[in-house]
């Protein structure tokens, strides 16, 4: 892969090249991330399996510290990626970003080792240091965390240059650069200790809610601009404008909207009214995402008829369809499955029962995972040079089995999270017991077993979709020729 893309001699072949480096290691930390999966979801129904050797905290810990990484390598890969393309000049410090893109995975494989070997002990200062910091999805030890800040640092430079160096300032990357900032910077609130657990809580929230509801939300929608623009030709104004009010709109709904994670940790009981509101907007800018990937593509259909033309040609059959799937997948995700628990008057019940783990695999799944998918393909064509990449069987098999895999396992915990809600919270009224007792019941059992079953589908389709990124472009290059 790498050859090729030196011998196409593009532009900004370096800063591909390293969009590459960082979209394969996303590849392998996503089937990382479903193998723990599967252990945690075994150990829900044979408690007892790899007890004391692989525990389900660990499992559960990688599982989604892997899932939040990946991610994150997938985006840096994809706006390396798309850097060259958006500002038209040779992008700057990419040396130095190779050499990030090594610390960071050398530091990453270290903590996972450490997550590993290290499964139980004490909670110290030394250990918050050096083995874990104990907030969920972002629990690498200090050490790393500063390690992070450094190479995000040198990336967010890399971009940043790229962008003054360039005449061409696009709409989407002067979103991109504004996003970059906030996502990057709120990560440093995730950073320091407090041993009072509300505002532990609290601040940790602005990581997490802020990511997936604000800042990465805009990410992806830079990303569906420019992938619009260039699978199906869309006109950048069309596509451009739908970002601005996105971006507006997210911000508006998604920074208030954080008040749906402050209604029992301790916080005033203001968060409730605003919590409501704000969170209940929510799916709003989704529905306007959804409308606008969907529109842009019939419009553009629509005036290719009336010149008497076939419509546009999708250069890039599997990435549309991914990118078509993250605007069905955010919608249900995140709009609907968000909006079922969001107001307090259901959260009351609802919170941290399967439900939210049902809202939480569709909505990172539809929103994220797919568009970052689609990304790679755009990537894969890129490094072999191929005018067009069509649909195969494995596209297909792939594509499929993981969207059927995810949603059958959403629907499993729905159905589980029900019970819970039903037994658990509103019958036998949440005590200790009566989390127990939920467990046991048929539904919950029967629901976790479903979840199991469907992880293994979604499994299958991960080895099928690698298998096509790494056969794809070869296949593609070789018609062609
Ligand atoms: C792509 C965007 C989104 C992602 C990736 C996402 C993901 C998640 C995850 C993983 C959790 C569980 C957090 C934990 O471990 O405690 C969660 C909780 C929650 N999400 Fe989302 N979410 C998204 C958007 C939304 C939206 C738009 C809404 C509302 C309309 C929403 C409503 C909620 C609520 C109310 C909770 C708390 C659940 C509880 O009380 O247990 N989410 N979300
Ligand atoms: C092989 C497929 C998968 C299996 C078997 C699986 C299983 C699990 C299990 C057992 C948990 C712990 C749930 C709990 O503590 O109640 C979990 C949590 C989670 N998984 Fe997965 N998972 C799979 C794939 C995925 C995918 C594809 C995504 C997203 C792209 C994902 C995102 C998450 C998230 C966000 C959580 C935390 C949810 C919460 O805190 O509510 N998983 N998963
Ligand atoms: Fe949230």
């Amino acid at each position: 892969m790498l050859n090729s893309i030196k011998t196409n001699h593009f532009e900004g072949n370096a800063s591909k090249e390293l969009g590459m480096m960082y979209f394969r290691v996303a590849i392998i930390l996503f089937g990382a991330q479903l193998l723990m999966g599967l252990i945690a979801a075994i150990q829900f129904l044979v408690p007892g399996f790899l007890f004391e050797l692989f525990d389900f905290s660990i499992a559960r810990m990688v599982h989604i510290n892997a899932l939040v990484v990946w991610m994150l390598y997938a985006m840096i890969g994809a706006t390396y990626f798309l850097l060259p393309d958006e500002t038209d000049v040779e992008p700057i410090g990419i040396g130095l970003g190779k050499l990030g893109f090594w610390v960071l995975t050398a530091a990453v494989t270290v903590v996972v080792l450490v997550f590993i070997f290290v499964q139980v002990g004490a909670g110290t200062e030394a250990s918050i240091w050096l083995i874990t910091e104990g907030r969920e999805y972002i629990e690498a030890p200090r050490w790393a965390d500063i390690g992070i800040v450094v190479v995000v640092l040198i990336f967010y430079f890399n971009v940043f240059a790229t962008f003054i160096k360039s005449s061409k300032k696009t709409g989407i990357m002067t979103v991109m650069i504004a996003n970059l900032l906030a996502l990057a910077g709120l990560y440093l609130a995730g950073m320091f200790y407090t041993d009072n657990i509300s505002m532990d809580q609290f601040w940790w929230w602005w990581v997490i809610h802020l990511w997936v509801e604000a800042t990465w939300e805009v990410f992806v929608g830079t990303l569906a601009a420019f992938a619009l623009i260039k699978l199906i030709g869309a006109k950048r104004e069309v596509v451009e404008m739908w970002l601005w009010i996105e971006v507006l709109m997210l911000f508006g709904s998604g920074i208030l909207g954080m008040g749906h994670h402050y209604f029992w940790i301790g916080t005033p009981e203001y968060w409730w009214e605003i919590g409501a509101l704000f969170s209940a907007l929510e799916p709003v800018p989704l529905i306007a995402m959804f409308v606008h990937v969907l529109y842009d593509w019939g419009k553009e259909q629509g005036i290719a008829k009336a010149k008497g033309e076939t419509g546009s040609v999708i250069t890039n059959g599997p990435a549309m369809a991914w990118i078509v799937l993250n605007a069905f997948g955010n919608f249900l995700g995140a709009g609907i499955w968000g909006f079922f628990h969001t107001l307090p008057q259901v959260n009351i019940y609802t919170h941290g029962t399967q439900f939210t783990a049902a809202h939480g695999h569709l909505s990172f799944f539809g929103a994220y995972a797919t568009i970052l998918i689609g990304m790679m393909y755009i990537g894969v064509q890129g490094a072999y040079g191929a005018k067009r990449m069509k649909m195969n069987f494995n596209s297909k098999m792939g594509i499929f089995l993981t969207a059927f895999g995810v949603m059958g396992m959403t629907v499993a915990l729905t159905i589980a999270g029900y019970e819970q809600v039903l037994v658990e919270r509103a019958e036998l009224g949440a005590t200790w017991n009566a989390f127990f007792v939920a467990q046991n019941l048929p539904w919950y059992v029967q629901g976790q077993m479903w979840r199991a079953i469907m992880g293994v589908v979604t499994l299958i389709g991960f080895i099928y979709l690698a298998v096509d990124l790494l056969t794809i472009g070869k296949k593609a290059q070789a018609e062609e020729a």
